[in-house]
């Protein structure tokens, strides 16, 4: 057998029902808070993602799916949604058309990264963006948005972290500064800090090798060098997530490995994923639309790893697909016929019923109801046709009943109701 690309998985039957619990449970809370859906291409031209994830990042440099396809073009396999959000944003000039310019994507990302617990090459985000509010109000409500996801969710001892990573008036100062204090003991972190420290200092702060930790902890914080708009916009951010209610904590290590980052950045972590715990990530962009060649539009926005969701889901979450109302039997062949029109009839009546297919012998199909767990039994005889019933079987109490057969759709609507109650 073929098996599936390293870091991709099926989803098995056995668990859907946790990823549609996810999905809907996501989507009514979405659309609660005033989100539509908006679907976009899974490819994309590659430069989407240079100029808007940024050159810079691992994601740009060594995890894109990328592929010249018949025509020439240069296509990725997307690796998230933000950039491609922001582009049919500006090219269906949804501004116009939506009162509300708030939308969110549900979908499969690619990245080549290497596989384990929580993390995949295929995997799968829930992606919020809201553009043009400028207003600290607006990082509060999408942090509140995510926290009671999580919490609609669940998923327990959930972690809210935020810190801000300031603007581009006040970051190269920042960055500078960074530099300047690292001084000497550059030399003494690992290769990718010192590749960092030239093309973007602030990712010094994602490093988990252990030895540069040490160093790492000794390096002055974002918040410290904010410009007087950045510093005002994080203390009001805080101060609307203290009139929610929401706990979070701050953390100057947070810069997150995108580009586009301006001012809040967030995360929510879990506590039994691993090493790859967080479960959503998210922040504020203020210069991608522009710098995608849309109009100078602010945005913000967070994705969450449904994988990791689902991971993090209590144990008895998600509804499994559970046994049919009724399992319709037949002896001889006139009776197989009524059988199988009976089972359209219950299912056009919207009562779960399913058949042996393959004629069995009568042991053979009351074996199989009792493998699926059917509740009911319809037993079609050619002694019972001739009298124009049929016979129902309760597999709990063993008790039969003769229905006639123009009544049994509604006797059986009737138990099945009362069974599902
Ligand atoms: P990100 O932090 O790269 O941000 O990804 C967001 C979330 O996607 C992560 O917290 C994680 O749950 C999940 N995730 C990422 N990579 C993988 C993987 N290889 N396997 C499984 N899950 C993964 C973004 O993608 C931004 N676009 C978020 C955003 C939206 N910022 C503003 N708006």
């Amino acid at each position: 057998m073929i098996p599936a690309v390293r870091g991709t998985r099926d989803i098995l039957p056995g668990e859907i029902a946790r990823w549609q619990f996810v999905e809907s449970t996501a989507r009514e809370v979405f659309e609660l808070y005033g989100y539509a859906e908006l679907r976009t291409p899974i490819i994309e031209r590659e430069e989407l993602f240079a100029k808007g994830t940024g050159e810079t990042t691992d994601i740009v440099q060594k995890e894109m799916y990328v592929f010249t396809d018949k025509g020439g073009e240069r296509i990725t396999l997307r690796p998230e949604a933000t950039p491609s959000i922001v582009r049919a944003y500006v090219e269906h000039s949804l501004e116009q058309a939506m009162a509300v310019p708030k939308v969110y994507v549900i979908g499969p990302m690619f990245r080549y990264e290497r596989p384990q617990k929580g993390r995949y090459r295929q995997f799968h985000q829930l992606d919020v963006e809201v553009f043009g509010v400028k207003d600290p109000s607006i990082d509060a409500e999408i942090i509140d948005l995510a926290a009671t996801l999580v919490a609609r969710l669940g998923i327990e001892n959930a972690e809210t972290v935020i810190n801000s990573v300031g603007c581009s008036a006040c970051r190269p100062r920042f960055s500078d500064a960074l530099v300047a204090a690292l001084g000497e003991d550059l030399s003494r972190l690992c290769a990718d800090c010192q590749r960092r420290a030239a093309t973007n200092p602030l990712r010094i702060f994602d490093c988990k090798v252990p030895a540069d930790q040490p160093i790492i902890d000794r390096l002055p914080h974002t918040v410290d060098y904010l410009c007087d708009e950045c510093r005002a916009h994080f203390e009001a951010v805080q101060r609307h997530l203290a009139l929610y209610g929401i706990p979070y904590r701050v953390s100057h290590r947070l810069v997150r490995g995108l580009d586009y980052y301006t001012r809040t950045t967030f995360e929510i972590l879990g506590t039994n994923l691993g090493a790859q715990n967080a479960l959503l990530g998210g922040g504020r962009y203020d210069g991608l639309m522009k710098d995608l060649g849309g109009p100078d539009r602010v945005g913000i926005g967070f994705a969450a790893g449904l994988e990791r969701l689902v991971l993090a889901l209590p144990e008895t979450a998600g509804r499994q697909v559970g046994p049919p109302d009724v399992f319709v039997t037949a002896i001889g062949e006139p009776a197989r016929d009524v059988a199988f029109q009976l089972v359209r009839e219950l299912r056009q009546a919207a009562i779960r019923a399913d058949i042996d297919y393959e004629g069995r012998s009568v042991r053979a199909q009351m074996k199989r109801a009792d493998r699926l767990a059917a509740p009911l039994v319809v037993i079609i005889g050619d002694e019972e046709l001739s009298r124009g019933q049929v016979r129902v079987k309760d597999m709990r109490s063993g008790d039969q009943v003769d229905v006639a057969r123009t009544e049994i759709v509604a006797f059986l609507r009737g138990r099945a109701a009362a069974a599902n109650k």
